[in-house]
């Protein structure tokens, strides 16, 4: 069986159950939160994306913008980002981070990057 989950430079990459399907609306945001990071889920056409919830301006939530055509605008101060791969749409060669996402039944999961635990070393005799 083929196990989407995967090593990415000795940090495993694993897809975390965040909410139900219809927890998402179409053309709004909803924040979640996956291992300590905050997510901004969003549905638009029917399709899920997931990118950073907080703005890098100045820390506004992102999934509490306006959505269109494939852009959430930040509620604060109007930075614009791409929900599809996390790219400022007004300044193309900075990007916020996005994540893959699926569903699975009713449950919408988001691959994020963990860090495994660290073996304490064993005692020398
Ligand atoms: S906090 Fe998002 S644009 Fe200022």
């Amino acid at each position: 069986m083929f196990n989407e989950d995967f090593l990415l430079g000795g940090r495993m990459a694993e897809f975390h159950p965040v909410c139900r399907v219809g927890d998402v609306h179409e053309g709004e945001g909803k924040m979640v939160r996956v291992c300590n990071k905050l997510i901004a889920v969003f549905c638009q056409g029917g399709q899920l994306y997931a990118i950073d919830d907080m703005c890098p301006h100045m820390g506004a939530s992102l999934s509490g913008g306006y959505v269109e055509n494939g852009v959430v605008t930040c509620p604060w101060h109007a930075w614009r980002f791409r929900i599809t791969d996390g790219t400022w749409a007004d300044n193309p060669r900075i990007k916020i981070g996005s994540y893959p996402i699926r569903v699975v039944g009713d449950e919408v999961q988001v691959q994020v990057e963990t860090t495994p635990p660290v073996r304490p070393k064993p005692q020398e005799s």
